[in-house]
């Protein structure tokens, strides 16, 4: 390398890259002090960058300088370095490394910066506090488990991109200031000064826009969009996040099941290297509801729902037949190699189904030629043993059952199905399981004023031999709606759309929206539809769930560069924030409640 080849850090080769076939090279190489080591002497750093870890050795025989400046290195100096790649002394290639079998001899080096004291250790197995880690997110993000998330999530973007390419869809952005787009939430508002008093609302989907492309002529669309939704947060929840949006028109269910089954064979191909199969299983909502109890059922585990009403209405144990004489269901489950589990941990059980509105839980242990159950008194003998034969219960299982109302029997026994799988540990590893839930019903009952509200949103169309259901039995009407599950989460959701401005106008009505306040929210909806509108219909997958799951994840924090907290703040930038007396004076605002204190971090 020449004297005018620049600064040390213009380097050669980035630090997963140098190679067995590159030994006896001049390279330059610059990143981070990911490790020191001084061994009698000689001192060993691993230099990180983004694309992995190099080792460079600092003789002090040969090039004493280098050795000198190398003395003062500490974890997460960024340093450059100039020297020749060597072979690694025999006994000490490292296999699981992309470089592993080289090692840099350092002539020069240059310290570029020199952090002060670090906030927490980088290293994998150290425990340190999300709060912390998102105070100092601009320090964490250079875990290289970050970094590989990010890079996960980054493929599996440009993935989309060339895959929809390929099929004729275009990329096209929607605005982000924009009226209300309902999808359930409470909406973001942004004050626009040039109209005081007015606001805009961050959408919380593309969904209008989309319709109004479709009703415009462009065929296919689609965009990988931020969606803004002022929600309570979970771990697959942020009050931001991206959605792969799309819309077709005309088309009908099938040919948007078939753009994903397609894009999510070509995602599992290329990130997670297996194959998925072609077509995935189809459940309708009624029927998952039935059998997991939840409208995005894990299908990587057996312990179905069964019913047992013939048993209870006939049994002696009151808890039973009560719960089937005011209308309600007796079910449950059998989890395998249940039956272990003490008294004290059933007890356990008991107060967990109880925080999902269970009034208790009713047990059976498969003992060796019977069942066992402080309540088997109540049950005859051939009772008890249709409740093996429903359950197949063998030896060493544990059936769960619930009475109750038919929403508090599916919730309970869904989330015990999936706590009781993760507990005995009966989900395969790196396993993938993709499924459709169909035909769920338009409306559902609103807990508090019990009329009908969504299901999924006002834009979906009734299924074409339901729509006389519409005005006589609404909350009977099923959808043209598809969700797509992954493992248990809910990876996506759409629907064939109304595209008749009447029904449209039918729909609002049923809703409570009136004549008036449909034109003066959805106005230009309404007026798109009158000009000409085909039968269309799409559907959004959320990104971060995917790479969440793609990643192996539990939590959309993961793969989200600068994601919110549970409380849906911004450790790093700490916002939201207070805005000064002149900004709020040119936005015509004034605050009315003094903002809360925050809590201390
Ligand atoms: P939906 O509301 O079902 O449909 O959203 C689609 C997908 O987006 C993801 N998602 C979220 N991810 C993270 N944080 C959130 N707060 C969040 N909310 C939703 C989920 C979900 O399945 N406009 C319709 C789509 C359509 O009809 O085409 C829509 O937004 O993975
Ligand atoms: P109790 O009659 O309340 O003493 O309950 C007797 C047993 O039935 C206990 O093990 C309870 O946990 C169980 N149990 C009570 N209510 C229910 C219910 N709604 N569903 C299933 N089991 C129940």
């Amino acid at each position: 390398m020449s004297e005018d080849s620049g600064p040390l850090y213009l380097r050669t080769h980035h630090c997963g890259q140098l190679q067995a076939g590159d030994v006896g090279s001049k390279v330059r190489l610059a990143g981070w002090v990911d490790s020191y080591r001084d061994h009698g002497g000689v001192i060993f750093v691993d230099l990180r960058d983004r694309e992995g870890l190099t080792q460079l050795v600092f003789n002090p025989q040969t090039h004493s300088d280098s050795h000198k400046a190398a003395e003062s290195l500490r974890s997460e100096h960024v340093i450059a370095v100039e020297g020749v790649v060597d072979h690694r002394p025999e006994g000490t290639v490292n296999q699981g490394l992309s470089t592993g079998e080289i090692e840099v001899e350092v002539h020069q080096i240059e310290i570029l910066s020199r952090p002060e004291s670090l906030p927490f250790e980088l290293s994998e197995g150290a425990e340190v506090s999300e709060d912390l880690r998102l105070r100092y997110r601009f320090f964490d993000l250079r875990r290289p488990k970050m970094q590989k998330n990010l890079h996960v999530r980054h493929r599996i973007c440009q993935i989309m991109r060339s895959f929809l390419d390929e099929r004729g869809f275009w990329e096209i952005e929607t605005p982000f200031l924009t009226k209300s787009t309902p999808e359930g939430a409470r909406d973001f508002l942004v004050p626009a000064r040039l109209s005081p008093g007015e606001f805009f609302a961050l959408p919380q989907s593309p969904q209008l826009f989309k319709q109004i492309l479709m009703m415009a002529g462009y065929d296919k669309y689609f965009q990988i969009v931020r969606c803004f939704r002022d929600e309570d947060l979970r771990a697959d929840r942020q009050p931001e996040f991206t959605q792969l949006d799309l819309e077709m028109a005309f088309v009908a269910e099938e040919q948007v099941i078939e753009v994903i089954e397609g894009l999510m064979q070509k995602l599992s191909q290329e990130i997670l290297k297996i194959e998925v199969p072609e077509k995935f299983p189809r459940l309708s909502y009624a029927e998952a509801m039935d059998r997991f109890g939840c409208d995005r059922p894990d299908l990587r585990f057996g312990m179905e729902i069964k019913d047992i009403k013939a048993i209870a209405e006939n049994c002696q144990f009151k808890v039973y037949q009560e719960a089937i004489k005011s209308g309600g269901q007796v079910r449950g489950i059998c989890v395998p190699g249940g039956a272990g589990l003490s008294r004290k941990e059933l007890d356990e059980l008991t107060t967990f189904a109880k925080g999902f509105g269970a009034k208790g839980l009713a047990w059976f242990r498969g003992d060796p030629d019977k069942l066992y159950s402080p309540l088997t008194k109540f049950f005859s003998q051939e009772q008890l043993a249709t409740l093996t034969n429903t359950f197949e219960t063998k030896c060493g299982d544990l059936i769960l059952t619930i009475a109750d109302k038919p929403d508090i029997v599916a919730k309970t026994l869904a989330a015990l199905r999936n706590s009781m799988a993760e507990r005995f540990k009966l989900i395969p590893q790196s396993s993938y399981e993709f499924c459709w839930v169909l035909d769920f019903p338009l409306f559902e009952a609103d807990t508090e004023t019990q009329k009908p509200t969504p299901m999924h949103h006002p834009f979906t169309s009734p299924r074409l031999e339901d729509i006389d259901k519409l005005q006589s039995s609404p909350l009977e009407t099923r959808a043209r709606a598809y969700d797509i599950i992954l493992n248990g989460t809910e990876l996506g959701g759409g629907s064939i759309r109304i595209h008749q401005q009447q029904l449209q106008q039918q729909v609002f009505s049923l809703l409570g929206i009136g004549a008036d306040e449909a034109q003066s929210r959805f106005g230009f909806l309404l007026d798109a539809l009158r000009l000409g509108a085909p039968p269309h219909g799409g559907i959004a997958l959320g990104l971060d769930r995917m790479a969440m799951l793609f990643t192996g994840t539990d939590s959309i924090r993961e793969v989200i560069a600068f994601p919110k907290t549970q409380r849906g703040n911004c450790l790093m930038t700490e916002a939201p924030s207070g805005v000064d007396e002149k900004q709020l004076a040119e936005l015509g605002l004034r605050i009315a409640a003094p903002a809360k204190k925050k809590p201390p971090q």
